[in-house]
């Protein structure tokens, strides 16, 4: 009560009058813009037992009855539902038993999401036994719904980084009761909003969000919050249990816009309220479900006071106590670089009791005391293992099986939380299927051959069906004990293997149409084995149907057909290799480099090793299959490298007189050919070793390969011991020196660096996947993309570039690239794959933003590595003191964060987190939209407040909210979220 008085003690602002200023700007900007309007929303709403759809009124989300989608269950009214909310005027009730029940929603792979379950009982009666049950999302426990208080509505939230294309939400194992449910509610989420270090295995499940200085008990959710977050009132005391407020706590809020794009977005109508110890001290304490556990904490501070000139607002976090953040000194202001800007502080994984206290303390030289606008807590859920995919493959192969009536609707994972009806499972991890239970359920057609790959299977019981055809291979499963096959149609020989699979007790066949002869292994009698009733199949041993004999004799054609082919094969190979080795006659140098034009097209895939002693070229083809010289055929002339004589290089560069760089293996010299063409000569310094090998593999590569974004070989040369290459001479150096060694002065601009990224990231994506094999580059840092006279860039430096092909990938000996740009996977495991240049390409979009070096005692203290600094920056949301300080003011914010956001992806761990080069050119394609834009809105150079979001072209960042911003189409009247 106490508290009451004091939270009053401010003024508020009307709720009508409060009501989202921003929500409504928005959507008065979309009107504008038919096209953004009128879209189909993807957010799914279901009103679980509605009888009808319909637009909710207070949130103009539209909700959808489940009956489509669920079948099981029955609609119940509830007697006492919450408020006039309709969707929670019935609930669905499922059956008390051994079974879990389901809603399969469909997601896109790879983007986060909010998952949304909620239940209100809503009827007083049976007090003693009020429904507890548990909830899954897929194969991850998510909670026990315990129902104590039955108008209440539970609320379940789950954040998800979605793991395939659907996910399923399912109740299950009633402790008592029945399992119900009112909604199940999905909200894609965007950007980088909610992402952690450890989406790999964990969820995140919301425990707290809480509203502080709300105006009144009413939660806030959608469209206040575009993203439909539940943002809940600090003064609905049932919901919360916050106690413990401080004294000279005061609720303070504002009617200003709040620029809130950092990271999670949270509304601003949640940041234009606050609370404000003015006694120096805010302190609160709250449950947190299912805790302790390890948790993901965010903090959202907005200055919202106008502090006065010699004003301070500072203060530290004293409890709980967490080194590294308790001793930081929050200034709201100064760290969000402003004032109504959010500054969004969070810990990415703290450990955190089921009681938690919490407090923040100002500093001794402050003015003002703490400030509090918000905070979410969310708890790491280890995502459960699903069953084993080839064993769901082959279950769903069975469930297709056509059948005279409908046996099983049975959804979500086989195995967890409960088993379907008819099978068994192991607890391993992944969990398998042990048994198949399908005897009489009226199925017919083929066993399916998946069944093949269900190696923990140990009964399988498919008796009294209808089934035909032979049985599949089960060669594999040599779990298997128990075999009922037994009346059905089935046909065929017994094959063989059955009587040597090593665990098998009991075949049952009788009753069927099987053919052929028994195997004896079968009658040993160490196997239960009953086959009467199989007309056609015979104990004997005469030989059986003509059918064998016209198979043995097509095999043995077949046979025969295969080595002549072979032979022929080995014949035109060899004639060929002789051909290379004569016009590879030396005394005079051929004109034209015409052994290349063996290795001239990307699509083949003979790849001969090349030498390149002095004296002479050789060419080793490595044994090709009769696949490679097929594609031979499609060998084209063209990518010819020309030869070129030293003397005439001599010419050319003056006597090797200009240096403009130092390539991987030697110096780099300018020369200017008799046709006026600038070069770029490449000198292989150290022949001896690798040098010569290098030599090779670049000139093969490269004449190979011909693209915009590529640098291109014009000739080379090899004389006196000296490996020499001729490349197209790049007029503006390398971006390196562009980035760090500003010589000229004259930074570039954000534009110019994402279009030089895009062009490089278009050739790393060529090297991927428009070859085959496809071609890891190896090296790829800032000192290897080049930049024309245009400033657009190329790739160059393939000396270290090897074909990704299968065989290759795994031998190379020692890890090879540029420290500060090498993959940790590849160097640990030395596996190497396309992902590795995509590391390294993360590390040159992170020193395009930030104009840092890639590693550096100095800047980055003791990561000394620019992945573990900006890492922890971005995910903090601060990408602002990632920015290069040349850069800053002058570039648009989200713009930035498309790259940092692909960035972090691209520097991941494990490779297979790591995106596609395809996808980071879409994101730089994007950020370059994005930053177009802005450019176009330069002369209304007063962009402040909320003319911000005011951009002359719809951003990225409209077109996120525009996805759930509500639909006013039609006369911007219906409402839309679906
Ligand atoms: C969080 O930190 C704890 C303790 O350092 C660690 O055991 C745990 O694996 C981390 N991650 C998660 C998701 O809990
Ligand atoms: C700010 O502080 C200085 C010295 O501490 C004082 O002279 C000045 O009047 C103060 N200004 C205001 C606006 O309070
Ligand atoms: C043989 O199998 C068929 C089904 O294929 C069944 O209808 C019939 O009753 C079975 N006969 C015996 C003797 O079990």
């Amino acid at each position: 009560m106490q508290n009451t008085d004091k939270v009053n003690r401010t003024g508020f602002y009307s709720s009508s009058s409060s009501m989202g200023s921003f929500s409504y700007f928005l959507v008065f900007v979309f009107c504008l813009v038919p096209s953004v309007v009128c879209q189909v929303q993807e957010f799914i709403s279901i009103d679980c037992g509605g009888t009808n759809n319909y637009d909710d009124p207070s949130t103009g989300l539209a909700w959808t009855r489940d009956a489509g989608i669920m079948s099981d269950g029955e609609s119940v009214e509830v007697k006492i539902p919450n408020g006039d909310l309709l969707q929670y005027r019935r609930r669905r009730d499922f059956p008390i038993d051994s079974k879990k029940y389901c809603y399969n929603l469909s997601t896109e792979e790879r983007r986060r999401y909010l998952v949304r379950a909620t239940f209100q009982y809503g009827n007083l009666e049976n007090e003693e036994t009020y429904p507890k049950f548990q909830l899954y999302l897929d194969a991850t426990k998510w909670s026990t719904v315990a129902v104590v208080d039955p108008l209440r509505v539970y609320v379940k939230e789950m954040i998800i980084r979605a793991p395939s294309n659907s996910i399923d939400v399912c109740l299950c194992c009633a402790t008592t009761g029945s399992p119900f449910i009112s909604t199940v509610e999905l909200r894609p989420l965007n950007l980088s909003m909610y992402a952690t270090d450890f989406e790999d295995n964990f969820y995140l499940k919301v425990a707290a969000r809480v509203n502080f200085g709300a105006t009144s008990k009413d939660a806030i959710r959608y469209p206040d919050d575009p993203y439909d977050r539940i943002w809940e009132s600090d003064l609905d005391r049932r919901q919360n249990y916050l106690v413990d407020v401080a004294p000279g706590t005061q609720r303070i809020n504002t009617s200003r816009n709040i620029d809130i794009r950092t990271r999670e977005y949270p509304p601003v109508k949640v940041m234009q309220t606050a609370v404000v110890g003015t006694k120096g001290r805010l302190t609160y304490r709250l449950d947190l479900e299912d805790f302790p556990a390890n948790a993901r904490a965010y903090a959202y501070f907005a200055e919202i006071e106008d502090l006065g000139v010699n004003e301070t607002r500072k203060f530290k976090m004293q409890q709980p106590y967490i080194p590294d953040y308790s001793n930081a000194v929050v200034n709201v202001a100064e760290n969000a670089n402003g004032s109504y800007t959010l500054y969004e502080p969070s810990y990415m994984n703290v450990t955190l009791d089921f009681v938690l206290s919490f407090s923040f303390v100002k500093t001794r030289d402050s003015t003002r005391g703490p400030l509090l606008n918000a905070m979410e807590i969310s708890k790491y859920v280890q995502i459960g293992s699903k069953t084993n995919m080839q064993d769901v493959i082959a279950l769903n192969a069975l469930r297709s099986m056509p059948a005279e009536s409908v046996w099983t609707n049975e959804k979500g994972d086989p195995c967890v939380p409960t088993h379907w009806e008819w099978v068994n499972c192991s607890s391993t991890t992944p969990p398998r299927i042990t048994k198949i239970a399908l005897s009489g359920k009226n199925v017919k057609g083929n066993i399916p051959p998946e069944l093949k790959n269900m190696d923990g299977l140990t009964e399988l019981w498919m008796d009294g069906n209808s089934l035909t055809g032979p049985i599949p291979d089960l060669s594999n499963l040599i779990n298997l004990k128990i075999v009922h096959v037994e009346n059905n149609r089935l046909t065929g020989p017994l094959p063989p293997y059955l009587g040597s699979l090593p665990n098998l007790q009991e075949l049952y066949i009788q009753n069927n149409t099987f053919s052929g002869k028994v195997p004896p292994t079968l009658l040993t009698g160490k196997i239960i084995f009953s086959y009467e009733d199989n007309p056609r199949l015979h104990k004997g041993k005469q030989m059986t149907h003509f059918k064998l004999i016209l198979g043995t004799s097509l095999g043995i054609l077949v046979i025969l057909l295969v080595l002549l082919l072979a032979s022929l094969l080995l014949l035109r190979n060899v004639q060929r290799k002789k051909s290379y080795q004569k016009s590879d006659d030396r005394g005079t140098h051929p004109s034209k480099f015409s052994l290349i034009c063996f290795l001239s097209h990307c699509t083949t895939s003979v790849y001969p090793v090349l030498l390149c002693p002095s004296g002479s070229l050789h060419i080793n083809t490595k044994p090709s299959t009769a696949y490679s010289i097929a594609r031979g055929g499609h060998l084209m002339d063209e990518g010819i490298a020309y030869y070129i004589t030293l003397s005439e290089l001599e010419e050319a560069t003056q006597n090797f007189s200009k240096k403009i760089g130092k390539g991987s293996f030697g110096p780099v010299y300018y020369g200017k050919m008799k046709d006026g063409k600038e070069v770029a000569v490449k000198i292989m310094a150290d022949l001896s070793s690798h040098g010569t090998k290098q030599f090779v593999t670049e000139i093969a590569l490269l004449s190979r390969i011909h693209h915009r974004t590529l640098v291109s070989l014009i000739g080379y040369c090899e004389e006196e011991e000296q490996c020499i290459l001729v490349y197209e001479y790049m007029h503006n150096g390398t971006l390196r020196d562009h980035i760090h060694d500003s010589v000229n002065h004259k930074r570039l601009d954000w534009l110019a660096r994402l279009f030089i990224a895009e062009d490089a990231a278009k050739g790393l994506e060529y090297l991927h996947t428009g070859c085959n094999p496809s071609i890891i580059h190896r090296d790829v840092k800032t000192s290897n993309i080049l930049l024309d006279i245009n400033m657009r860039a190329k790739l160059s430096d393939f000396g270290l570039s090897r074909q990704a092909e299968e065989d290759l990938t795994h031998i190379s000996s020692v890890a090879r690239g540029t420290v500060g740009y090498l993959d940790p996977e590849y160097y640990a495991s030395q596996q190497l794959t396309e992902k590795s240049d995509v590391y390294s390409f993360g590390v040159v979009l992170l020193e395009l933003i930030s104009g840092r070096k890639p590693i550096s005692m100095e800047d980055y203290g003791a990561d000394w590595s620019i992945v573990h600094w900006a890492r922890s920056l971005i995910r903090k949301g601060d990408v602002m003191s990632v920015i290069d300080s040349s850069l800053a003011g002058n570039v648009k914010i989200e713009s930035i964060w498309r790259i940092a956001e692909i960035a972090i992806q691209c520097v991941e761990q494990h490779g297979v987190s790591r995106p596609r080069m395809q996808e980071i050119i879409l994101a730089i394609q994007d950020a370059i939209k994005i930053e177009k834009g802005s450019q176009g809105n330069e002369n209304k150079s007063s962009r402040s407040g909320s003319s911000k979001w005011q951009p002359a072209h719809p951003t990225l960042l409209t077109k996120f909210l525009e996805i759930e911003s509500p639909d006013l189409s039609n006369g911007c009247l219906l409402p839309s979220a679906r």
